[in-house]
């Protein structure tokens, strides 16, 4: 299946000017069935407790190899259907967690199978190349496809392997501009080629990243270093010392909370500024600012358009780089292609990092962010030209499907559906929150969360935790109302269940 870029274009909106809401109609064709028939059950089906006895045994044999403390159970995807994923032991679940909230059209999505058998698609599955040095022919095209759905004001793009290499690159890419601003030109001097194998200034200079209190951006040294939602990800590693803002810690609904949020996002934008000056004065100027949309990892934590517009203004003030992590938040699953899309910036972010749903990973960056000279973004990859061939087959769907006003939708159903609950069952569920599609509730702690996420999977539904409590809701873009109403039920069960007097 082949996208026109016409057809690209339009899933992203072209402007670039104070934001203006974009008004769609939702679909009617939503409410019809986006997949073959037979892609689709009445429910989850379970035959052992989940995991049974062939995913336990895989997880011994797995164990001996290497750890396995994460696996939740085996999977056969080969059985697995659109939003209904088949396990090892046949259990049938339905899936809202796609595969940590990366899996775009659900399991085998027949768009995606026909790219794979298509013979003109061959040798860019048989031959991975080095992008870097030995590109295939085509691929100025393609990567011109993939601009079309970069967020408005962006003119250049680079592939990456994954989310984390994404942002550990965009920190390289603030780093190459701050300096070349600095030096005045973008040629680093004989000085700095020499100190920087001493890892002395000016060639190693102290500069950093602002990140946030619970936002996540990777497991390298320098993601690390920006991440705060869990000391797993960080204990044991030698992280540098960059300045680490709060993020506000808001109440929902953020609208009937307006007063209240705004104050407490002002003490964070406020902290966020202090951080910038003191480190400054430390001589450890911060380059770059980088951003969740929604903090993900950290618990599907929010703030408001206005937070965001006044951090970018921030980050401008103090010459420092705006980078906004859509790894998690990108590809429409927040009701539109990117979730920063909501906030009216009247100036777009300097870069832009996404993976998980776009299927490869990437960041979108703005010229002067371009390095000069041969390998400073560079590895032997740079990504897969396969998987730019999945995703087109994936835009594809999504603007054929109308997956992004899908997501609006079902999002809809989902976040009301929660409201509910939450009103009906206050001593367990509370926070009900989100942003399309992508949504959360919280449990009283950890604990409960943890239980419940154990009963959703044996009553056949697969989801995860998120943060300290919460339970996050993030399903492929084909989920649709009626997926959402089954989610629904089998959660009040539990919450039910729950509340009884011997649970
Ligand atoms: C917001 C965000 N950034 C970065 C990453 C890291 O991506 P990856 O696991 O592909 O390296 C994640 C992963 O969950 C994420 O949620």
């Amino acid at each position: 299946m082949s996208i026109s870029m016409a057809a690209l274009k339009q899933l992203v909106p072209r402007t670039n000017t104070l934001w203006k809401p974009v008004v769609r109609c939702v679909s009617q064709s939503s409410h019809q069935k986006l997949l073959p028939e037979d892609y689709d059950y009445d429910g989850p089906h379970l035959v052992t407790q989940v995991p049974g006895p062939r995913s336990k045994m895989l997880l011994e044999s797995l164990d001996t190899i290497q750890n396995t403390e994460a696996v939740q159970f085996f999977c056969d995807f080969k059985k697995s259907r659109g939003n209904w994923l088949v396990d090892a032991d046949g259990n049938r679940l339905l899936d809202v967690y796609s595969q940590i909230a990366s899996l775009p059209l659900g399991y085998n999505h027949p768009a995606i199978v026909s790219a794979l058998a298509d013979e003109n698609n061959l040798s860019t599955f048989a031959n991975r190349p080095a992008l870097g040095v030995l590109p295939p022919v085509d691929f100025p095209d393609t990567l011109q496809k993939l601009l079309l759905v970069a967020p408005p004001g962006f003119s250049q793009v680079q592939t990456m392997a994954c989310g984390t290499c994404a942002n550990e690159n965009a920190y390289k890419a603030v780093f190459f501009w701050y300096r070349a601003r600095q030096r005045g030109s973008l040629i680093p001097t004989e000085e700095e080629l020499e100190s920087c194998m001493r890892h002395e200034a000016p060639g190693s200079p102290n500069l950093t990243i602002l990140g946030f209190k619970g936002g996540f951006h990777g497991r390298t040294i320098g993601c690390a270093s920006s991440s705060h939602a869990a000391p797993l990800h960080k204990v044991d590693l030698p992280v540098l010392d960059w300045p680490i803002a709060p993020f506000p810690v808001t109440k929902y609904p953020l609208d009937v909370y307006a007063q209240e949020n705004r104050q407490e996002e002002e003490r964070c934008l406020d902290k966020a500024f202090q951080l910038m000056q003191e480190y400054k004065n430390k001589g450890r100027p911060v380059a770059g600012v980088v951003v969740e949309p929604i903090q993900s990892e950290g618990g599907d934590r929010h703030a408001s358009n206005s937070f965001f517009r006044q951090l970018r203004k921030i980050a401008k003030e103090n010459e420092s780089a705006f980078i906004v992590d859509e790894v998690q938040t990108g590809a429409g699953l927040t009701g539109k292609m990117w979730a920063h899309e909501y906030w009216g910036l009247e100036e777009s972010p300097d870069i832009v990092t996404f993976s998980k749903k776009m299927v490869i990973g990437g960041l979108y960056f703005k010229e002067d962010f371009r390095p000069k000279g041969p390998f400073r973004i560079m590895n032997t990859w740079l990504g897969d030209p396969a998987k730019l061939v999945i995703l087109e087959a994936v835009l594809s769907v999504i603007h054929q499907d109308r997956l992004i006003d899908n997501m609006t939708e079902t999002g809809q159903v989902i976040l009301q559906g929660l409201e509910k609950l939450q009103d009906k069952h206050a001593e367990v569920l509370s926070n009900a929150r989100g942003r399309g599609a992508f949504c959360a509730v919280d449990f009283p702690n950890t604990l409960t969360r943890d239980k419940a996420v154990a009963a959703l999977r044996n009553k056949g539904v697969q989801c995860a935790g998120c943060g300290a409590r919460s339970l996050r809701i993030r399903p492929a873009l084909i989920f649709q109302p009626h997926h959402a109403r089954m989610f629904l039920d089998i959660l009040e069960e539990t919450t039910l269940e729950m509340k009884a007097p011997d649970a």
